[in-house]
C-alpha cells in the first residue's frame, strides 16, 4: 500500500482533439479499429475526491452543462476502481465533486477524462498500488477513449482505443486551437453505423487519412516543431475518417463547417465522432480572437449554427507532454 496522500484529491480531467482518426476496419467484437494521433487541451474539468461521510459513492457535479448523472463516468470508474483493487487495500466509500468546463458529448472525450481522473484519483485516496497493466485495463473497461489519458501527453491510440503509444509532441510555442461545438446530438454508435453503411457522403478514402495518422505519427515520435504542425493543419482538417459519416447522421453540420471556414479562411476540422469543430493558431491569443469573431458572427447571423442555443466557444491550447519531475539532487 502506498501512504494515503491529503485528501480530498484533485485531479485537472483535460479534453482531447483527434489530430487524425483514421478507421482501418471493423472488428469481431463489434469495434473499430482505429489509428488516430490525440492530444490533451487546456480546457479540464477539476474532479475533487474525499473519502464519503456514508457508505455510497456520491457524486456532485457544477458547470454550465453537467448532462445527466445517470451517464457520468466517475461513478462507474469508481466500482472499477474498487474491482481492480480487489481487497489489496480498503476502498471506503468516495464523495466526488466534478467542475465541468469540457462541452459534454461533443466528441472532446470529457466524459472519458473525467473517467481516467476518477479512477486515478481512488486509486490515489484508497493509498491503493497498482500495475500500469491493471491501470490499462481498469481504463480500456470503463470505455474506448480512456486509456488514452494514460499518456498524460500526445499520444498514437490503436487498437480500438487500448494501444497506447506515448508520442513528444510538438516543440515550441503551445499551438492554439479554436474549439466551436453547436448543440446538436451525434450519438458516437451513430456515426459508427453510419460508416458501415457507406452511404453517400459517408464512406472516407481508406488509404489517406491512415497516410496522414502514420505520417503525423512518425513526425511527432521525432519531435516536429509547433510551426510545421500549423502548416500540416490542411491535411489534419480532412484526416477524420468519421467526419462523413458524422455529417450523414447531422447533415446540418456540413453546411456549418464550410460557414466555419469561410469566416475563419484557415481549415477547419472535426474531433472524433464530433459535434466539435476546430481551427489551429499558432497560440491561444490569436485562437481567442478567432473565437471573438465567431461570437460576432452567430450574434449577427452571419453565421447560423444548427441546433437548439448557441454554440459553445473556446479558446484553448494543446498542452505539452509534462516535463519530467527533477529532485535537484545530482545524477
Ligand atoms: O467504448 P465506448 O463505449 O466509449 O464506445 C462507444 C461506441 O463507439 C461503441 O459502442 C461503438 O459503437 C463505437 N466505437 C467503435 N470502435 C471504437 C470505439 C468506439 O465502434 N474503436
Amino acid at each position: 500500500m502506498r501512504p494515503r496522500p491529503a485528501l480530498p484529491v484533485v485531479r485537472l480531467a483535460p479534453a482531447k482533439l483527434n489530430l487524425t482518426l483514421a478507421v482501418l476496419g471493423t472488428r469481431p467484437d463489434g469495434y473499430h479499429e482505429l489509428h488516430s494521433v490525440m492530444v490533451p487541451l487546456a480546457l479540464s474539468d477539476v474532479l475533487s475526491v474525499d473519502l464519503a461521510a456514508g457508505g455510497d459513492d456520491t457524486l456532485h457535479v457544477t458547470g454550465a452543462d453537467a448532462g445527466p448523472l445517470a451517464s457520468n463516468l466517475v461513478l462507474r470508474a469508481f466500482a472499477i476502481a474498487r474491482q481492480t483493487v480487489a481487497g489489496n487495500a480498503p476502498t471506503p466509500a468516495l464523495a466526488a465533486r466534478l467542475e465541468k468546463r469540457i462541452p459534454v458529448a461533443a466528441g472532446l472525450a470529457g466524459g472519458s477524462s473525467d473517467g481516467a481522473a476518477a479512477l486515478d484519483a481512488a486509486f490515489a485516496a484508497w493509498g491503493a498500488d497498482t500495475s500500469p497493466a491493471e491501470r490499462l485495463a481498469a481504463a480500456a473497461a470503463l470505455g474506448s477513449d480512456v486509456p488514452f489519458f494514460l499518456a498524460d501527453g500526445p499520444a498514437l491510440i490503436e487498437g480500438r482505443g487500448e494501444r497506447v503509444t506515448p508520442l513528444r509532441g510538438a516543440a515550441g510555442p503551445e499551438p492554439g486551437v479554436l474549439l466551436v461545438t453547436p448543440r446538436v446530438v451525434v450519438s458516437t454508435p451513430a456515426v459508427f453505423v453510419a460508416l458501415d453503411a457507406g452511404g453517400e457522403g459517408a464512406a472516407p478514402d481508406p488509404r489517406s487519412t491512415r497516410a496522414s495518422s502514420e505520417h503525423l505519427a512518425a513526425e511527432l515520435r521525432t519531435g516536429l516543431r509547433s510551426a510545421d504542425l500549423l502548416a500540416r493543419a490542411g491535411v489534419l482538417a480532412v484526416a477524420n475518417d468519421l467526419a462523413g459519416a458524422a455529417a450523414v447522421v447531422v447533415p446540418e453540420l456540413r453546411a456549418f463547417r464550410r460557414g466555419l471556414l469561410r469566416l475563419l479562411g484557415r481549415p477547419v476540422g472535426i474531433s472524433g465522432s464530433g459535434p466539435t469543430l476546430w481551427a489551429l493558431y499558432p497560440s491561444q491569443v490569436e485562437a481567442a480572437a478567432a473565437a471573438t469573431r465567431v461570437e460576432a458572427a452567430l450574434a449577427d447571423r452571419t453565421l447560423v449554427a444548427p441546433g437548439a442555443g448557441a454554440p459553445a466557444v473556446v479558446a484553448t491550447f494543446i498542452l505539452a507532454r509534462p516535463a519530467p519531475v527533477t529532485t535537484g539532487r545530482p545524477e
